[in-house]
């Protein structure tokens, strides 16, 4: 193995019978991830509700139950469908849900748990209740837009969402946002924590101005989740921060040691003089890159030795450093740039601790994305 390979790597698959391209879970990182958000939550006494979508697994969210997660978020109906199925009953689905074909599942998902739906219409809210009429009663909670610009009403416009709720015979328990402008540059969650806390104290005041009571009010993205808990805001929502990735690290909401997961790839080829191919390309990493960072992925802790270029199997890494004496048939460590997308591309995990113990976990969600 080279020195950029990664023996106990190999190892590791070759021990489980997997082959790459692999998301490697380090045991003892992950469970020290979950350790420090809910210590750290709950000593704000601020409730956690991670959010399902980073991991997909039944057996990470039973590690969050164990200490202390007052219930899930999810990313889709079917996220939701498969914790109920595991047991885990009380889930949001944390985004502004548009009910057509899945209205059945909703209903049905509603014998298995508590569900709390986003809203951010009078238009949805309306049919919510429309769906809903009838049934077991339903919790919305209004989603704000605290600068992220991507879902939910100016703070000020909570009231007549709540009002058509109210009157579609919804209950409504309060209001969430999502400072996920955090990811613009390094730094920023300082400003979208702080946006997270005054949107959510402002949609707090409208709707206790409009005669309702207000349970939940629920921030958090990783990068916020430890700087908006407390005051007005008593939940959050992190996600990533189970792994992390190397968009945790370039913004500084994370250390290179907290990073848990990485995608294993082998050297396919070094024929092209400065570079070398990995076997994972965009249906491994995913292609997802925030604007401002460069590449796919990087090898190992080493920052300049980066994913350049991907094709759907392929990964073209270059160094600005060199890359090394790389040699075909190395195993090499991939930190992929987001991983909740990487996570979603595969069957299963391959898990291990630093007594050389190895487990293949299922992404139990895998795929499960409407
Ligand atoms: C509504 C909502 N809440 C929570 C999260 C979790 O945030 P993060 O991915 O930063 O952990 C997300 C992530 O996309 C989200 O969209």
């Amino acid at each position: 193995m080279s020195d950029v390979g990664d023996e106990r790597l190999a190892d590791v698959l070759a021990s489980l019978g997997m082959s790459t391209p692999c998301p490697v879970v380090n045991r003892p990182v992950l469970e020290a991830n979950l350790s420090r958000m809910a210590d750290e939550i709950s000593a704000k006494r601020v409730a956690l509700r991670p959010h399902f979508k980073t991991h997909k697994s039944v057996q990470i969210a039973q590690m969050q139950a164990d200490r202390g997660a007052a219930g899930f978020s999810c990313g889709t109906v079917g996220e939701a469908e498969c914790l109920a199925d595991s047991g885990f009953d009380d889930l949001f689905v944390a985004y502004p849900l548009w009910v057509d074909g899945n209205a059945d599942r909703l209903r049905h998902l509603q014998t298995r748990a508590r569900v709390r739906v986003g809203v951010d219409s009078v238009e949805s809210a309306e049919r919510l209740g429309s769906v809903v009429r009838g049934g077991l009663p339903l919790d919305i909670v209004i989603e704000v837009d605290c600068g992220l610009h991507r879902t939910g009403v100016p703070s000020g416009g909570v009231l007549p969402i709540a009002q058509a709720a109210e009157k579609s015979g919804l209950h409504v328990a309060g209001a969430f946002t999502y400072g996920g402008h955090a990811y613009t540059a390094a730094g920023a969650a300082v400003k979208a924590g702080h946006d997270e806390q005054q949107a959510l104290l402002e949609a707090r005041d409208a709707l206790i101005s409009g005669g309702f009571e207000v349970d939940v009010l629920s921030a958090g993205s990783t990068p916020t989740a430890l700087l908006s808990a407390g005051g007005v805001v008593n939940e959050e929502r992190p996600g990533v921060y189970v792994f992390n990735d190397r968009q945790q690290v370039e913004i500084g909401s994370c250390a290179d040691s907290a990073v848990a997961l990485c995608v294993a790839a082998t050297v396919v080829s070094t024929a092209i003089p400065g570079q070398f191919v990995v076997d994972a390309g965009s249906k491994a990493l995913s292609s997802d890159r925030l604007p401002w960072m460069q590449g796919f992925g990087n090898v190992g802790v080493r920052t300049d030795l980066v994913v350049d270029s991907l094709w759907e199997h392929h990964g073209v890494v270059k160094g600005s450093g060199g890359i090394g004496d790389a040699r075909v048939g190395d195993i090499v460590a991939i930190r992929p740039n987001h991983v909740c997308s990487v996570v979603n591309l595969f069957d299963e995990y391959a898990i291990t601790d630093d007594a050389g113990c190895s487990e293949r976990w299922p992404v139990s969600a895998r795929g499960l994305n409407s």
